[in-house]
């Protein structure tokens, strides 16, 4: 095995950790899957056991996404912004976190991990769509709506700073992905039945 698909794995692996559903279950003794959304994210894990496990919950699922970005960038002497394996690279970490192989392929939604995979590559695109997400929720109490309005916000920002870059292809990737993984929230918010925060 190349040290290349090596990564991949270890990418994939360590996004697939359902971090919320693991600290729920050991310090709340609930199942967060049967609970809340029924999401393993910070915003759910917020719902049923409180804000302290939820900053442990965002902070460990945005490291899912940065470490192994930050690893592949430090012990490969090729990897720069520029090598498009990285991208590669992120979008096995996330499609670890959302489609998880110790959840029967369940998982979250894939905003921390993007954010997280994503601070290395696009610092800036990070930065304003984090801004737009707490403007949004501020406005419309919505988290959900944040979350869809930041995922559109990094490849509208990274094609405004820097154009059409291997980084604004990536981020529609990570776009299309968050928008596909609140398909039932967006018909929530249709419905006017979406949860508040
Ligand atoms: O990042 C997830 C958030 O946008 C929505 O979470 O639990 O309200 O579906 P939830």
């Amino acid at each position: 095995l190349s040290h290349e698909i090596l990564f991949v794995l270890f990418s994939y692996l360590l996004g697939a950790i359902p971090m919320g559903y693991l600290l729920t279950k050991r310090f709340a003794g609930k199942n967060i899957l049967e609970l809340g959304s029924g999401n393993i994210g910070s915003t759910n894990v917020r719902r049923i056991a409180g804000k302290r496990l939820s900053i442990v919950t965002q902070v460990l699922d945005m490291l899912k996404g940065l470490l192994p970005i930050a690893l592949f960038m430090c012990f490969d002497d090729k990897a720069s912004a520029s090598s498009n394996f990285i991208y590669f690279l992120a979008i096995a970490a996330i499609m670890g976190h959302n489609f998880s192989l110790f959840l029967k392929f369940k998982g979250g939604k894939g905003v921390n991990i993007s954010l997280g995979a994503s601070l290395l590559l696009a610092p800036y695109s990070v930065l304003i769509s984090v801004m737009v997400y707490f403007l949004v929720k501020w406005q419309f109490k919505y988290v959900s709506l944040g979350s869809i309005l930041l995922g559109i916000s990094l490849p509208i920002t990274e094609l405004i700073i820097h154009g059409l870059t291997s980084t604004f292809y990536y981020l529609c990737i990570c776009c299309f992905l968050i928008i596909m993984m609140h398909i039932k929230n967006i018909g929530r918010l249709l419905k006017n039945k979406e949860l508040i925060s």
